[in-house]
């Protein structure tokens, strides 16, 4: 079988993506598994350090051990995401600890976001969790710039934002970034904000984001490695299109499908009924919106040779 670093960097070399779906609940595990396989797709399943702290996702290892229940590895594989060093909140977290558990469950891909520190420090930080990851022979994602989205209150107004690209990564310190860190994948800031996770703005409905694609493009340039899309939720599709062509290897989807999960459970008071949406619109996701069905054998997620 391929490793999932293998995989990825298949997709960025073709202009292909994956995505990655996120669990803050563990009964969507079954059903966004059920739509990756329905549509042939390859996708990551991941679970960020929020979702067990501010959902129910239980912790690493519940959501590996829901994940072992349906998943197959030609279809899906496990990722860790968000593991901040410092979190939305300003809280110091002991991220190597939570990524080496991760690694010892089994999680096939990790990341380490020290996005909220200076650039130094999140070398520093990223590195180390590189170094641990590596040795483990699993590869690593980091962030540099600023997703915004995850923290308590309103974002600054979205449209100065983009026009000043305040937050937006950093040429020339992207290259060093990548080079110093040993990273495997970087996320980047180019115009994407992560959904709301906090009162009552965690259930509105995402304001539509865009994308900087000619920064994200001079962004490969300088990295050379996969670039990965945070906040993918309510992204218009012709930006997530030229994304994917501009080096966008793996695109984040959280909200969206939270979302389909949550407001079914409310109205309908049932599990299978929100199992139901999530289902649906995942495979929406997949088939019309990323125009990735069908895509598992082309980014080599069918070859079974041994890693
Ligand atoms: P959205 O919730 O905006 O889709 O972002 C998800 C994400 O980037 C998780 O890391």
């Amino acid at each position: 079988m391929l490793g999932t670093n293998e995989i990825i960097n298949t997709a960025w070399r073709k202009g292909l993506a994956v995505p990655a779906f996120n669990i803050p609940y563990l009964p969507m595990m079954e059903p966004v598994i059920g739509a990756v396989r329905a549509e042939d797709a390859f996708a990551l399943i991941e679970v960020a350090r929020l979702e067990w702290i501010k959902f129910e996702a239980g912790g690493t290892a519940a959501v590996a051990r829901e994940f072992k229940r349906w998943a197959d590895t030609e279809h899906v594989r496990l990722h860790l995401d968000h593991i901040p060093v410092v979190d939305e909140d300003g809280v110091e977290v002991d991220y190597l600890s939570i990524i080496q558990e991760a690694i010892g469950l089994g999680y096939q891909s990790v990341m380490v976001d020290g996005s909220r520190l200076n650039l130094e420090d999140n070398i520093e930080a990223t590195r180390q969790a590189a170094v641990l990851a590596h040795a483990a022979g699993v590869p690593i994602e980091a962030e540099l710039g600023a997703v915004l989205g995850h923290e308590a209150g309103p974002l600054p107004p979205y449209e100065e934002l983009f026009a000043s690209g305040q937050g937006f990564t950093h040429l020339e310190e992207a290259r060093r970034f990548v080079q110093e860190t040993g990273c495997d994948w970087l996320s980047v800031a180019i115009g994407n904000v992560h959904g709301a996770i906090s009162g009552a703005l965690k259930d509105q409905t995402k304001m539509a984001a865009k994308l900087d694609l000619d920064h994200l493009q001079k962004l490969r340039e300088a990295t050379n490695i996969p670039l990965v899309l945070h906040g993918g939720s309510g992204i218009p599709r012709d930006y997530v299109l030229g994304a994917i062509k501009a080096g966008i290897a793996k695109i984040n989807v959280g909200t969206e499908i939270r979302q389909a999960y949550e407001k079914t459970l409310r109205s309908k008071g049932s599990v299978s009924a929100a199992q139901s949406a999530v289902y649906e619109h995942t495979r929406w996701l997949l088939c019309q919106h990323f125009g990735l069905s069908g895509d598992r054998e082309k980014i080599g997620a069918s070859v079974s040779t041994e890693e």
